[in-house]
Order: C-alpha cells, then sequence, then structure tokens
C-alpha cells in the first residue's frame, strides 16, 4: 500500500525544518548495510509536493520519437529492476570547512545506502524512441519555488537537473517507486524519483513529473548557478555541473568528542563509497594524520554501494585529544586528497575527515 505518511523519518537531526532538511546520525547507520528508511537523510529544496496517484503522469517528452505519457500504474507494470546505491548530498560534510561556509551545515549524515526499486530510465527512453541528437535528458519534479542561492531567477521554478545521455541510457539509472521494499515515503519522492547511482544526490529528483530529451546543454539553476563547480579549460575557469561521487570514508564510530578508556581495545567503525568506482582500500590515522594503517572491510565490494569497514585500536595509555581520521581509495586509482579543492567551493567535501576524542586518564579525568 502506498505510504503518504507526512514523514516516516524518526530520530534525525533537523538542519532546516520547511523546506524538510534531515541528517542522519551517522554513528547509527553502520549497524546494518542498508540505511533503515526511516533513518534516511533528507534533502529538499521545496516543501515537498502532494502529487494524486489517480492523475499521476510521468511524460517522457522532447526529442523523441513517440511522446510518452504513463500513469502510475503504467510504470508500476513494467518490468523492473533492484539496486542498491548510496546517494550523497554534494554538500555532505560541509560542516568541516574552515572557515564556515554558508548552506546547510550537514556533518557526515548527508549520506545513505538504500535498496531502489524501479524501471530503468533506459527502458522508457527506448519506448519513446530517444532521438540520435538528443544529448542530454532533463528530469524535472513537481516542486516549486524560489531557490535560496544567489543569483536567485525571479519568480518561482520547479527543481530540474540534467544527465547527459551516455548516463541516463545506463541500465543502473531508475525511475523509482520503492525504497528498502517499500512505496517511497513523500519525504524521499513519492510516489517517484529518479535514482542515478553513482552521481551526487542532486541528480536523484524527487517527485519527477517530466523526463525531457533536449538537443542542446541544459544550463538551468541547480545545472550551473547551484551545484556547479570550476574546472579549466586552457587555463580558464569554466562553470560545469557536478556529477560523480568522488571517493570518500567517514567515521562512524567514535563520534566527535567521545571519552574512550586508555589501553583498550577499540573497535573504529565507518563505511566508504566511490561513486562509479569501487572502494579498494581504507586506511585510518589515530594521531591527526601522521601514520595510517590498514582497515578491514566488513561488506564485499559493490559497484554503487558502500562498503563498511572496522579498525581495531588500542587507546593510548596517555590521556588527551586524539584525532582520528579515514582515507579511502578507488579502483580507478583516484583516493580522498588531502585538502579540500576550493574549485568545489561549498560542495565535494572529501578531504579526511578528523574526529577528535578524548582518552581519559586512568581514575577517568581526561589529561
Ligand atoms: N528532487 C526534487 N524534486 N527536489 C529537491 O529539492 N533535492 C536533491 C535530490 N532530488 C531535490 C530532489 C538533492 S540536493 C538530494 S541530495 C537528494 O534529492 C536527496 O534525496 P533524499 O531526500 O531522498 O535523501
Amino acid at each position: 500500500m502506498a505510504n503518504t505518511a507526512e514523514t516516516e523519518s524518526a530520530g534525525l537531526i533537523i538542519r532546516q525544518k520547511e523546506p524538510t532538511n534531515l541528517e542522519t546520525p551517522f554513528y547509527l547507520e553502520v549497524e546494518s548495510y542498508l540505511t533503515p528508511t526511516g533513518l534516511f537523510y533528507v534533502r529538499s529544496h521545496f516543501p515537498a509536493p502532494r502529487l494524486d496517484l489517480a492523475s499521476y503522469r510521468l511524460r517522457i517528452e522532447g526529442a523523441v520519437r513517440n511522446p510518452l505519457s504513463l500513469s502510475y500504474q503504467e510504470l508500476r507494470d513494467m518490468p523492473s529492476e533492484t539496486r542498491v546505491a548510496v546517494l550523497e548530498c554534494a554538500g555532505n560534510s560541509r560542516v568541516f570547512l574552515v572557515p564556515q561556509v554558508p548552506g546547510a551545515q550537514w556533518e557526515e549524515g548527508a549520506v545513505g545506502n538504500a535498496e531502489w526499486t524501479g524501471v530503468p530510465l533506459a527502458a522508457l527512453l527506448e519506448c519513446a524512441g530517444l532521438e540520435d541528437d538528443a544529448c542530454e535528458i532533463v528530469l524535472e519534479g513537481a516542486d516549486r519555488g524560489v531557490p535560496a542561492e544567489k543569483p536567485i531567477p525571479p519568480g518561482q521554478i520547479s527543481y530540474a537537473r540534467s544527465l547527459p545521455r551516455d548516463k541516463a541510457v545506463q541500465p543502473d539509472v531508475l525511475i523509482a517507486y520503492q525504497m528498502n521494499g517499500h512505496d517511497l515515503p513523500l519525504d524521499h519522492g513519492y510516489p517517484v524519483r529518479a535514482v542515478v547511482p553513482g552521481h551526487y544526490g542532486m541528480a536523484s529528483v524527487k517527485w519527477l513529473t517530466h523526463v525531457l530529451a533536449v538537443r542542446e546543454q541544459f544550463q538551468g539553476y541547480w545545472q550551473t548557478s547551484d551545484y556547479g563547480y570550476w574546472a579549466y579549460l586552457d587555463g580558464k575557469p569554466v562553470r560545469r555541473p557536478l556529477g560523480e561521487i568522488k571517493v570518500k570514508s567517514e567515521i562512524a564510530r567514535p563520534r566527535v568528542y567521545e571519552r574512550l578508556a586508555p589501553n583498550q581495545p577499540y573497535t573504529v567503525l565507518g563505511a566508504a563509497w566511490a561513486g562509479e568506482s569501487e572502494v579498494t582500500g581504507v586506511t585510518v590515522s589515530t594521531d591527526g594524520g601522521r601514520t595510517w594503517a590498514e582497515a578491514e572491510f566488513l561488506d564485499p565490494g559493490r559497484r554503487y554501494g558502500w562498503r563498511r569497514w572496522k579498525f581495531d585500536w588500542l587507546t593510548p595509555k596517555e590521556p588527551g585529544r586524539y584525532t582520528l581520521m579515514s582515507r579511502a581509495k578507488a579502483a580507478d586509482g583516484s583516493a580522498q586528497p588531502d585538502q579540500h579543492d576550493p574549485n568545489y567551493a561549498t560542495y565535494v567535501i572529501t578531504h579526511p575527515l578528523p574526529i577528535e576524542v578524548f582518552v581519559d586518564g586512568p581514575a577517568g579525568n581526561s589529561g
């Protein structure tokens, strides 16, 4: 049965009340491979639109030979696929940037790993007869409003993002109606959303109503103004849309400022993911990045899913403040950089995140 409840989310941290922006306490996410739906972060630019299932249509138009208008039931009747994929907001971990930057102050929990069920976008584009000269596919949601980041276009706009044709026709991109085996909750895009594995979360358009094949690069607000970065063409900065998730790992346990007993075994836990590639290794530092040692994986490598990992640490005898960090590398040869890349401004925060903890003295007093 379809879930139209306001929200299923419980125990999340409010980053913004309206529109709903909720963060997962990341330490809870390593308890299971899949992030429970009720714990999955919510990132919305506008209030969630309430779409009526009876009148819902998914329109596939533009540079196609046979435009389609599918009802919810017609979509559900098509052959479906189920895939595990990480969604990570491009602004995840923004709170770690010093000095502080504008935007939601996400800690480690604007990321989750869920199982998604739906129809491959490729199958829909095939039915619609995608024209050879279509270069991008624009995905548009039913939510509307005035966006927050400057420069702000006049009037209300809808949330829309485009995918390059090559990515859109890969079988992994889903037009999904289920999350972790149940109908999508309202906050996660009920009744239908895109899930673009390997790309930052902004590509996975919720409350999806329009799929538009275009012959020119889409220059929409969330493609250029927001969710863009500076690339260099012949040494000159040019604006490009964010796309693939970069390799990253995060420490779930211990938590920031957790107090630990001295000279005791402690299992450091975390998760790592790598966009279009596969995570092949994670190293951990317990001395602020001076030395690093290999962590052990708890999950097998799986494209688009994350890998939880552990590191057995003997806490220091010496009481005091210690900084833990983790760093992942991927099969494509990429690794987490030492520093945040300023070309990404307030996005793509993938340098090793410092997690500070206190080791107590023998009597339970920290040094
Ligand atoms: N789709 C619509 N229609 N409106 C939105 O505001 N936010 C995007 C994306 N899809 C958004 C959207 C962003 S920035 C992210 S990170 C993901 O949805 C978050 O998906 P979730 O809320 O299910 O975790």
